[in-house]
């Protein structure tokens, strides 16, 4: 059991399950030409954010942390005509190439991207009561993690899905006192989720092509 056999199967599973057209390769390609990180979720993972979107029959979702708009095309390709979908993204770079990804997926018309911090617009899309959302992936920043999370329980109902992104960072959430402050971020809104009385959770590990981590799964009481 190595991390060589856990990426073999990943691919395995996305040839399968998770093929990405060209629209999505382009998008990995089009973060190498900005000079932009490979933060993106794998295939396989956006095939899991899609899945559970359909499990809800989602019709309003947010995101918070857009990138190259890798995971939002896989969440807004299982949205009904009326759909919607806001990502958050507060780096401009990602945000004028997540708008070219998002125009070549055709998407245009059911996702915005709202450029901010996560943590000056949520409060801009409570005053414009642009909630109740039906899924929330929260993927942006680690240290605010916790902040994040309280606000989509604001911006949720029962019901609602809300996913987090990065919570394990490769098991370096076991360390006490660990000194980097993504890890610290995910172990403190850990800590939170293990005590929400509002939601029932779980953590699921992820092993595949990209690092060992993790995504919170939570559905609203
Ligand atoms: N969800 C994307 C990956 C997001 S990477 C995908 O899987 O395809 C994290 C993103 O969050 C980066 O683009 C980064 O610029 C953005 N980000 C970081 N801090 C932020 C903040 N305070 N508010 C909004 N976006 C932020
Ligand atoms: C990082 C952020 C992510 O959202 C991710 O999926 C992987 C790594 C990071 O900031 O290191
Ligand atoms: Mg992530």
């Amino acid at each position: 059991m190595d991390k060589q056999l856990f990426e073999e199967v990943d691919k395995y599973i996305s040839r399968l399950l998770a093929n990405e057209d060209q629209v999505l390769k382009d998008v990995i390609t089009s973060l190498d030409q900005a000079g932009l990180p490979q933060f993106s979720v794998s295939p396989s993972q956006g095939k899991l954010l899609q899945v559970f979107a359909a499990m809800c029959g989602a019709k309003n979702i947010l995101e918070l942390g857009t990138l190259g708009g890798y995971s939002t095309i896989w969440l807004a390709r299982t949205l009904p005509d009326a759909g919607k979908l806001i990502t958050i993204e507060f780096d401009d770079r990602c945000a004028d190439v997540a708008e070219k990804n998002l125009a070549a997926a055709n998407l245009q018309s059911k996702v915005s991207v709202r450029r901010g911090k996560a943590l000056d617009v949520l409060p801009l899309l409570q005053n414009e009561n642009a909630g109740p959302f039906d899924l929330i992936f929260i993927d942006a920043d680690k240290p605010p993690y916790t902040e994040y999370f309280q606000w989509a329980l604001k911006l949720s109902r029962p019901g609602s899905i809300i996913i987090c992104d990065n919570v394990i960072r490769e098991g370096m959430v076991l360390e006490e006192n660990h000194p980097d402050e993504k890890v610290r971020g995910v172990q403190r809104f850990n800590n939170f989720l293990s005590a929400c009385t509002e939601v029932n959770a779980t953590i699921l590990p992820t092993v595949g092509m990209k690092e060992f981590d993790g995504m919170a799964i939570c559905v609203k009481i």
